[in-house]
């Protein structure tokens, strides 16, 4: 059997009825066997400030980043904001990018996103691919996954029902466990 793998998720929104956090959800039921994701709080932290860092890392910020750093990958999922990162994702990436040992390097990363729009939060993806280079970590190239017009593919419980965007999950998570055993040098490259 294949050893177990542990994901820690981060959601791009802190609203309660989230598609980003929904689609985690759905993560978590779709998961290939021996992959557990645990959803990780992002909304107690402060907004970056260095002299804050200077008097030392506040509690959520050292959390986060040990979680980060215990885990075998992590999975974002977010929407995009006016075409780009959601401020409080930006804000948790830039605290854990400041801590001794930067947790993200070297890190294997799954992106996930959905929006209202037609592009999936793709350009927050993107984004995110761009700090990923400074900070050394290793997102997965492929499948990507864009939820556009995730109000049609939700129900009113926040269950993903659209079965292409379950599957595309579904493959994104086994896409990510290959990425990752590949990483840490499990398989054969
Ligand atoms: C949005 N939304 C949005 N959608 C999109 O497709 N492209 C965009 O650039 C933006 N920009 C944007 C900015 C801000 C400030 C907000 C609040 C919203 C709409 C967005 O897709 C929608 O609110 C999603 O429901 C947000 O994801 P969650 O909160 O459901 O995970």
């Amino acid at each position: 059997m294949a050893s177990a793998l542990d994901v820690v998720a981060l959601s791009g929104s802190l609203r309660r009825d989230s598609y980003n956090t929904a689609a985690l959800h759905a993560a978590q039921e779709l998961a290939p066997e021996g992959m557990t994701i645990e959803i990780a709080a992002i909304d107690e932290l402060p907004l970056y400030n260095a002299d804050i860092q200077a008097v030392g890392f506040p509690s959520e910020v050292l959390a986060l980043g040990a979680e980060i750093a215990a885990a075998d990958a992590v999975l974002i999922a977010s929407p995009e904001y006016n075409y780009s990162i959601p401020g409080v994702l930006k804000n948790a990436i830039d605290w854990v990018s400041r801590l001794p040992d930067q947790p993200f390097a070297g890190k294997p990363i799954g992106l996930i996103g959905a929006s209202m729009g037609m592009q999936g939060a793709a350009r927050a993806q993107y984004h995110l691919r761009q700090s990923f280079v400074f900070l050394d970590a290793l997102p997965m190239n492929r499948p990507e996954v864009f939820i556009a017009q995730a109000q049609l593919k939700f129900d009113k419980d926040g269950k993903l029902t659209d079965e292409p965007a379950r599957d595309a999950i579904r493959q994104h998570l086994e896409s990510l466990a290959a990425w990752t055993r590949r990483l840490q040098g499990t398989v054969p490259q």
